[in-house]
């Protein structure tokens, strides 16, 4: 059997180069008068790529942005208000890959009162191996996919995000999936959540697989919060295509120099390839519509093994097991 073309690392690069070269559709386009003045702004992984170019884009358009970040505090926040010109940037730390982390940042946006307009779950590793994080999951699991569902499930609970109606406007919350995500033919629940080991080989596949949890879990969280065609909060995902970041930082030595050669010729600068995620987020055509899933501007339907709703109730209850789980034997630990 061939294997899918974004299943290794040179695989990926390359797909990425061919696609950004051909011709697509687009869902509309956004000018400078698409404002979001006095709107709050989460951003996860805003300290580098993707992520710090969307905080910048979202203080230009009179955003105020809170940058959800491991690292670069305060450099980075200091780096998004010079670019932007903005005030209104305020950073906190999160490290995605810890539970306690996570839950400490909710926790701490709720005693600030946060009131989100619009959350963009961003951060992402694709790392050289394996790695376990402190409980125990596998980094890419806990980082490209779980940090989201907590997160985004937590701050639905403290009234971060208001899924209710109450908010002027409706709340958007926005994953940064990749068309890796449909590699794998479907969700294996069998071993969810089980560390499995891989070296750099793998890594890719894992990614695609971690995406796919991701954009299964955005499908579902659009069906749990809009039910009957009731919008409370607008959910949707999208893939930037190929980005000239520091996402491939862990690939081999050897290979550097082609990557960063490929990225830097072929591939968009953050502040062009975030054109969709600020779509998403700002545009006023798709005031009343959620689920939408863009790769680059273009809309597309996500693929069948993330639209099927079995499958996505499946995995938001499995994912709440482990998550308790999680915390059971957090506590057992402590005693
Ligand atoms: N670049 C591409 O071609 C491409 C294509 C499709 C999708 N994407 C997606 O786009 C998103 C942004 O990636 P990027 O390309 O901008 O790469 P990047 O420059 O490496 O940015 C990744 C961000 O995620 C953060 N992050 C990683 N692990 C974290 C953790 N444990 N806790 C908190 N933050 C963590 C990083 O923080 P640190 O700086 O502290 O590590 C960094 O801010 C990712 O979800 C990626 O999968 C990228």
């Amino acid at each position: 059997m061939s294997r899918p073309r974004h299943e290794s690392a040179a695989g990926a690069t390359l797909w990425g180069i061919f696609n950004g070269l051909k011709k697509k559709n687009s869902i509309g386009s956004l000018t400078w008068e698409d404002r979001i003045e006095g709107k709050t702004c989460l951003v996860t992984g805003a300290s580098s790529g993707l992520g710090k170019a969307t905080a910048v884009q979202f203080a230009e358009r009179g955003g105020r942005v809170m940058m959800a970040c491991r690292s670069g505090l305060p450099e980075a926040g200091e780096e998004v208000k010079r670019l932007s010109g903005s005030g209104s940037v305020d950073m906190a730390h999160v490290n995605l890959a810890d539970i306690n982390s996570i839950y400490a940042f909710c926790e701490g946006m709720r005693k600030r009162q946060a009131r989100f307009d619009i959350v963009v779950c961003n951060a992402g590793v694709v790392p050289a191996k394996a790695r376990k994080t402190k409980q125990g999951f596998e980094e890419q699991f806990a980082v490209n996919y779980l940090a989201n569902f907590i997160l985004v499930t937590e701050l639905l609970k403290n009234g971060c995000i208001q899924a209710d109606g109450s908010r002027r406007s409706v709340p958007r919350i926005i994953f940064i999936s990749s068309e890796t995500h449909r590699n794998p033919r479907e969700i294996d629940f069998e071993n969810l959540g089980v560390f499995r080991d891989y070296a750099m080989k793998g890594s890719v596949a894992e990614y695609g697989y971690t995406k796919l949890l991701l954009s299964a879990f955005a499908c579902e969280l659009d069906r749990r919060l809009n039910r009957n065609g009731q919008i409370q909060a607008a959910v949707h995902h999208l893939c930037p295509g190929a980005v000239n970041t520091n996402i491939a930082r862990e690939a081999p030595a050897l290979v550097q120099p082609f990557i960063k050669l490929a990225f830097g010729l072929f591939f968009k600068k953050p502040h062009k390839a975030c054109s969709p995620v600020i779509y998403l987020a700002c545009s006023r055509d798709i005031e009343g519509r959620s689920g939408i899933y863009l790769h680059l501007m273009e809309e597309k339907p996500a693929a069948p093994a993330a639209l099927d709703a079995e499958s996505g109730m499946r995995l938001w209850e499995a994912t709440e097991e482990l998550i308790r789980k999680a915390s059971d034997a957090a506590e057992q630990r402590a005693q």
